[in-house]
């Protein structure tokens, strides 16, 4: 059978990380109130003039690299963005441009901050059926542009980022055997679509927006949604939380990672967690927690992976692999 391997993982953010207290000092909040409530410490904000193909593209480049692949390897791109650079073209099309890639496809895909869920499910699914060998799953935003600086229940919530996985077909025989992505479950409730949005877009007031949120609500559906989204990819494969070596959450907020891990019955160690450094990326947050926790020797060849998310939509949905 043919499976998805990650065979490299790319990670870019950009150089200014504002910290809790720098923030306090423009907006009516405190390090005090942002870590208890989230875990965060600090985030990364884009320069003036560095927009989110240019996070992805570096992401990219360092997931090629680690992989021993070019441009020209690659049969498709999806990008995972609630924040292109342009309403269109997608940006995956600039992220190709700048790549020197000259064949096959580049596409966004737009579920927020399930968005490198989706993005890899259909990539995944695009490699199992044949139509590509090798594909670049990227996850990149730039939040910061989108947030109301002077919403303090929101503006301190969100960071600029990018991750990215090249991810290879392989038959399933010899050393590769197990590995690889099991499966992938997507879900959506468009009847949450005002509890997390944007309030502008080119279709409603022609201008870009700023986020609006009801956290508690959102924070509840994220608990017990990845929750059941990992539950549900582990029945599907027969295998129990027991199996877990990891789950590599989406980053919004530390509580929401150790509710999520207490109802799977895991310990906190068995979470990657890169929010405190990071806040929330949106759909670039799993690609960076995954890129950290390859970079530093954390996931083993052979390893059980759950990557979870849930985000504006609502969407939700989760990828069980061996790595
Ligand atoms: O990626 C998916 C999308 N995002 C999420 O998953 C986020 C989900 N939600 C959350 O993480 C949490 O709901 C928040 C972190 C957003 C909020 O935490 P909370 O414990 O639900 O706090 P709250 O909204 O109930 O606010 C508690 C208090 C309020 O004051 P009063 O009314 O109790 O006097 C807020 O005004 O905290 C106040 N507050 C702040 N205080 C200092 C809200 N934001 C801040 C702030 N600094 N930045």
């Amino acid at each position: 059978m043919r499976r998805s391997i990650v065979i490299g993982c790319g990670a870019y953010l950009p150089e200014k990380a504002v910290s809790n207290e720098e923030l306090s000092r423009r907006i009516d909040t405190s390090d005090d109130w942002i870590r208890q409530r989230t875990g965060i410490r600090q985030r990364h904000i884009a320069a003036d003039g560095e927009f989110t193909s240019h996070l992805a593209l570096h992401a990219a480049r360092d997931a090629l690299a680690r992989a021993g692949c070019t441009a020209g390897d690659i049969d498709v791109l999806v990008l995972a963005t609630a924040t292109p650079d342009n309403t269109f073209p997608a940006t995956a099309a600039r992220v190709q441009a700048e790549l020197g890639m000259k064949r096959g496809a580049a596409f966004d895909v737009q579920a927020v901050c399930s968005g490198f869920v989706y993005a890899t499910s259909i990539a995944d699914n695009m490699l199992r059926l044949g139509q590509a060998t090798t594909a670049l799953v990227i996850g990149a935003e730039t939040f910061s542009r989108i947030l109301d600086w002077s919403d303090r229940s929101t503006c301190v919530l969100f960071g600029d980022g990018a991750g990215a996985v090249v991810l290879r077909a392989a038959g399933g025989g010899g050393t590769n055997a197990d590995r690889g992505i099991l499966s992938t479950h997507l879900f959506s409730d468009g009847s949450g679509y005002e509890m997390l949005y944007v309030d502008g877009g080119p279709s409603t007031t022609g201008k870009s927006g700023h986020l609006r949120m009801h956290g508690r609500e959102v924070f509840r559906h994220a608990v017990t949604r990845m929750a059941e989204a990992v539950e549900i990819s582990l029945q599907s494969n027969n295998l129990s939380a027991d199996d877990l070596d990891w789950v590599v959450p989406h980053q919004a907020n530390i509580r929401i990672m150790d509710s999520m891990a207490k109802r799977l019955g895991l310990s906190r160690e068995q979470i990657v967690v890169t929010v405190d450094r990071q806040a929330n990326t949106s759909a670039a947050t799993i690609p960076l927690a995954l890129a950290a926790a390859d970079a530093d020797g954390r996931l083993k060849q052979g390893q059980l992976v759950s990557l979870t998310a849930m985000g504006g939509g609502f969407t939700w949905g989760s990828v069980l692999l061996r790595w």
